[in-house]
């Protein structure tokens, strides 16, 4: 249990204020205390009206820093946040005055006070410093590869800055990290000299790697043996058009996009915090297929999320409808301590949720059938991966990722070649090999 201190200047409104920070941060683990020396947040909730009464919030910062002194000194952190009018007045000069405050929240942001929390938590080096740590996991392990067959991941970049409101990602995993090119790109050559033939690149935000994920890509396509890169997970934010100009350029780059929209209604996406619109994402879609104009489109989608209506679960629909996915995830929004949807009213009861979920895995079911038959008929490569369930056949990925099924020798596992697709099922595809392996 974390302890939290509030002391609140001025008007009833800030009285109100003061009571919905305390709902916001209960959820992350903190219990209110009347003693400031003893708390590990401290809350001045300030009221700007007279000069006096800023004043007062000046010196009352000089007592609270003497006690934050007093607890690191006994091994103990204390955060120091300034809210309420003073905050909204005078902003980050309030840190300049008084160097010991650890952030200043506007009344209008207490809603993002678990966000700026964690975010000054982690500049600190607290918790997970995603940074740090990440870094040391990646020197710690080893250069070489063990590699298990031609497909293999590579982890690219970790954490998330994006703090979408139901995600617990942010605080678990802490803040943004890319590899080092050189270090991935080394991975890579190791894993082709084992027979990789397709590396699949990781991150929670994988199009966020700072080198940027299209000249990554474009270095990797140099590395002979390996003849199919694919990433995951993207964030629409960062899908820049570096990266959608390399689908273009390089048929190492397999045609299939796993682009997470979460929700078709722009009240919901802003809730969510996603920092995109439902039109944003379809415009990006275009751009995509501009591109690539047989990518493959694949998202994630949360229903039930708090304060879902049925017109937002209706433009979900309707955005599924416009942009057409070869295959997706769908989740039933679940509650996560510590995260701000957590705490935001509107909780929608299970059977909704439940009923909007089956009818979203319908058409989402629908529209995987339907293109996995557009296959049909038609000459893919197939990267070879296993031996089927059945004696005599052997299972592989088309450029999709779809799973394809043939009747062919073992031999050809690790190898790359045409298949002519003959029949289509929700869930993979079964053909017959055209030509000798290349
Ligand atoms: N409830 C439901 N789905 C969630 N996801 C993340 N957090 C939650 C949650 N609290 C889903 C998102 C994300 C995927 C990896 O998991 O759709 O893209
Ligand atoms: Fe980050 Fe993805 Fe979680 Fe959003 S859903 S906070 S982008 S990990």
């Amino acid at each position: 249990m974390k302890r939290l201190y509030i002391k609140t200047y001025g008007c009833q409104m800030n009285v109100y204020d003061s009571e919905r920070m305390a709902d916001v941060l209960r959820p992350l683990g903190y219990g209110m205390t009347d003693r400031p020396e003893e708390a590990d947040l401290v809350v001045l909730n300030t009221c700007h009206i007279r000069e006096k009464a800023t004043e007062k919030v000046y010196s009352e910062l000089g007592y609270i820093k003497q006690m934050k002194l007093d607890r690191a000194a006994l091994g103990h952190q204390m955060t120091i946040a300034v809210a309420g009018c003073v905050a909204q007045a005078e902003g980050e000069e309030i840190m300049i005055r008084q160097p010991a405050v650890d952030l200043v929240v506007g009344p209008q942001a207490y809603h993002q006070l678990p966000e700026l929390i964690a975010r000054t938590h982690r500049a600190r080096g607290e918790r997970l410093s995603a940074a740090f740590a990440a870094d040391e996991k990646f020197d710690a392990l080893p250069a070489e590869r063990h590699a298990d067959g031609p497909t293999a991941f590579l982890t690219v970049q970790e954490g998330c800055d994006k703090f979408c409101t139901f995600c617990v990602v942010p605080y678990t995993r802490g803040g943004e990290y890319s590899r080092p090119m050189e270090a991935i790109e080394a991975e890579a050559r190791s894993l082709a000299g084992k027979g990789v033939r397709e590396v699949t690149l990781l991150g929670q935000n994988v199009n966020a790697f700072t080198g940027g994920l299209g000249t990554l890509a474009r270095r990797l396509a140099k590395i002979p043996g390996l003849d199919r890169i694919r990433y995951t997970t993207s964030h629409p934010r960062d899908m820049d058009d570096d990266l959608i100009a390399a689908h273009a350029e390089l048929p190492q780059l397999m045609p299939y996009l796993h682009l997470p929209v979460q929700s078709g209604s722009d009240r919901i996406l802003k809730a969510m915090n996603r920092g995109h619109t439902a039109e944003h994402y379809v415009r990006l879609i275009e751009k995509v297929r501009a591109a690539r104009p047989d990518i493959a489109l694949s998202g994630d989608f949360i229903v039930g999320f708090p304060g879902e209506r049925d017109s937002d679960f209706e433009a979900t629909l309707n955005l599924v409808r416009e942009v057409g996915y070869a295959s997706a995830f769908t989740f039933k929004y679940s509650r996560r301590p510590g995260t701000p949807a957590s705490a935001m009213p509107g909780q929608l009861p299970d059977e909704v949720a439940d009923e909007r979920l089956a009818r979203l895995n319908d058409l989402l079911a629908e529209q995987q059938v339907a293109f996995n038959q557009t296959l049909v008929g038609r000459t893919v490569d197939v990267l070879f991966t296993k031996p089927g369930r059945n004696t005599g056949q052997i299972i592989g990925r088309s450029p999709y990722l779809q799973s394809v099924h043939i009747e062919a020798p073992e031999s050809l596992i690790g190898q790359i070649a045409p298949v002519r697709i003959d029949s289509a099922a929700r869930n993979s595809l079964a053909g017959s090999a055209v030509l000798e392996a290349a």
